[in-house]
């Protein structure tokens, strides 16, 4: 796993004897006492160092809890209640666990955008970067399986959202739904598997994490100028103690902010409907997942269209399992040479603005589709009345005409808009309508805006990585730096560093 030779040196003769027959305490201290270590690293390399103690809390905190969490649709919310109420620091256990969650995604996201900005996923380094994206799609099915643990209102129809997006599969997808479920709805049998299969994730995780640190210590690790280290001699220091203590100090603040969320605001990143035992025969009025899969959902479901065979909700699948799955491809779309964005000033402005697509793709996943984002006019009264056949239609257009209404008609319905209250119910008395008008607000929604930002999200990948790449041209190189320390003449686009 070090990925080079350690200066380790047995001194006792039970560690020489140990080094003869299992050099385990090599492996370690290759690994992370001696290894070298480029010397300019700040501190977004600080935290793969955090994700690995936030994975360690999280097994150590669900360990305690499963030892009082009874994993059936009976005594589930019960039993999570007596955690919190009558164990013995139950509830810290429990808060822990759960802000940890969100703790963990925060720290995998900065690892991720770490990594997009420095180009820390270019070659050599594809495969650290691939089961880092296996690591997250695990880390994202047990969170989904977790959530479900405590049979609150938003896990039973949270899980019945996402389960149900597997029914929707053409042919095969009923009878898979029907094998994850354990049974044809969520229940006991469901409940079940989730909590056999998240107390089994994790354990996975760690197996992903060493093979992860292991890539990325057989090319060494990559570092702010996307430039690889030269002479470890010069450029690298010893991981102990330079980066033990550079990510300890990280950590610790790390765990101040962990710290501030679990005793000061433990359920602020949660969702209130999941303190209400889980009633299938009560669907909450607005689903939605814990903050860190909002983006996805959002995906999810803004496709609201048939893609030709693909009926809509297929799509939405689709949409959302491709905007994980494009990650794993993305040594490949990138065409640029130059790795990290510090030296491609075009590039970052495309990488903030897609952060910024990102961070607003949360906001779209937790907002309802229909809301309006950019009003457009002021409020309307709208009627809507179905009609047959084309006479029946002229005369509600006739009516509505007479009383300044925009009328519009579709599949046998007619929608009539007013800006004025006395001109809608003279229209309602005259057309027959009985009912209220609904008060219609004219913008832009977020189902388009959802729709906008998905279309920025891989043209990010499928365009701008590909094509930005191809056509940026270095800049000149400076005369100052050329004379003074490369002591030449300046050579045409070379302020690229060269490998
Ligand atoms: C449990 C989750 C994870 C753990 C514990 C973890 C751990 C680490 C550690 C300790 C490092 C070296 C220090 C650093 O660069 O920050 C690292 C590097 C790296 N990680 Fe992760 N990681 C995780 C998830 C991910 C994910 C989800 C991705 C991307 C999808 C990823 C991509 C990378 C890459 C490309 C590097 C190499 C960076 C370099 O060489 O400088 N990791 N990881």
């Amino acid at each position: 796993m070090s990925g080079h030779e350690s200066t380790y040196k047995p001194n006792t003769g039970i560690e020489k004897w140990l080094d003869a027959r299992l050099p385990i305490v090599r492996l370690v201290h290759g690994s992370f006492v001696d290894f070298p270590t480029p010397k300019n690293l700040n501190y977004w390399w600080t935290f793969g160092g955090i994700l690995a103690v936030c994975l360690m809390t999280q097994i150590i905190t669900g360990i305690v809890l499963a030892m009082h969490y009874v994993p059936n649709t009976e005594m589930a919310f019960a039993s999570v209640e007596r955690i919190m109420r009558d164990v013995e620091y139950g509830w810290l256990m429990r808060y822990i666990h759960a802000n940890g969650a969100s703790m963990f995604f925060l720290a995998v996201y900065i690892h991720m955008f770490r990594g997009l900005y420095y180009g820390s996923y270019k070659a050599p380094r594809e495969i650290s970067w691939i089961l880092g994206v296996v690591i997250y799609l695990l880390m994202t099915g047990t969170a989904f399986m977790g959530y479900v643990l405590p049979w609150g209102q938003m896990s039973l129809h949270g899980s019945a959202v996402i389960t149900s997006l597997i029914g929707s599969l053409p042919l095969i997808g009923e009878p898979i739904q029907i094998w994850l479920q354990g049974a044809p709805s969520i229940g006991n049998a469901t409940l079940n598997r989730f909590f056999s299969l998240h107390y089994l994730l994790p354990f996975m995780i760690a197996g992903v994490v060493i093979l992860h640190i292991w890539a990325f210590h057989t090319t060494g690790n990559n570092n702010p100028t996307g430039v690889e280290i030269k002479d470890p001699k010069k450029d690298a220091v010893p991981f102990h103690p330079y980066y033990t203590v550079k990510d300890g100090f990280a950590i610790i603040v790390f765990l101040m902010i962990f710290a501030g969320f679990v005793f000061y605001a433990p359920d602020v990143l949660g969702h209130a409907d999941n303190y209400i035992e889980g009633n299938p025969l009560k669907t909450p009025a607005h689903i939605v997942p814990e903050w860190y899969l909002l983006p996805f959902y959002a995906i999810l479901r803004a496709i609201t269209f048939d893609i030709g065979p693909i009926p809509a909700k297929l799509g939405g699948v689709f949409a959302m399992f491709a905007a994980i799955a494009v990650l794993f491809i993305i040594p490949w779309l990138d065409t640029s040479k130059v790795r990290s964005l510090r030296y491609r000033p075009l590039a970052r402005q495309f990488f903030f603005g897609f952060v910024f697509v990102c961070l607003m793709l949360g906001v779209a996943g937790a907002s309802n589709p229909d809301d309006v984002v950019i009003p457009t006019g002021g409020d309307k009264l709208r009627y809507e009345a179905s009609f047959e056949g084309t006479a029946e239609r002229d005369a509600i257009k006739a009516v509505a005409a007479s009383h300044d209404g925009k009328f519009s008609a579709s599949k046998g319905v007619a929608t009539v808009m007013f800006d004025d209250y006395h001109d809608a119910t003279e229209f309602a008395e005259a057309a027959g309508i009985e009912e209220k008008p609904a008060v219609y607000h004219p913008g832009v929604k977020w189902l388009l805006v959802t729709q906008i930002l998905m279309f920025c999200y891989f043209a990010y990948f499928f365009l701008v990585l590909p094509i930005l790449g191809l056509v940026e041209r270095p800049k000149d190189e400076p005369e100052s730096i050329a004379k003074s320390i490369h002591h030449k003449e300046p050579t045409e686009g070379s302020a690229i560093p060269a490998e």
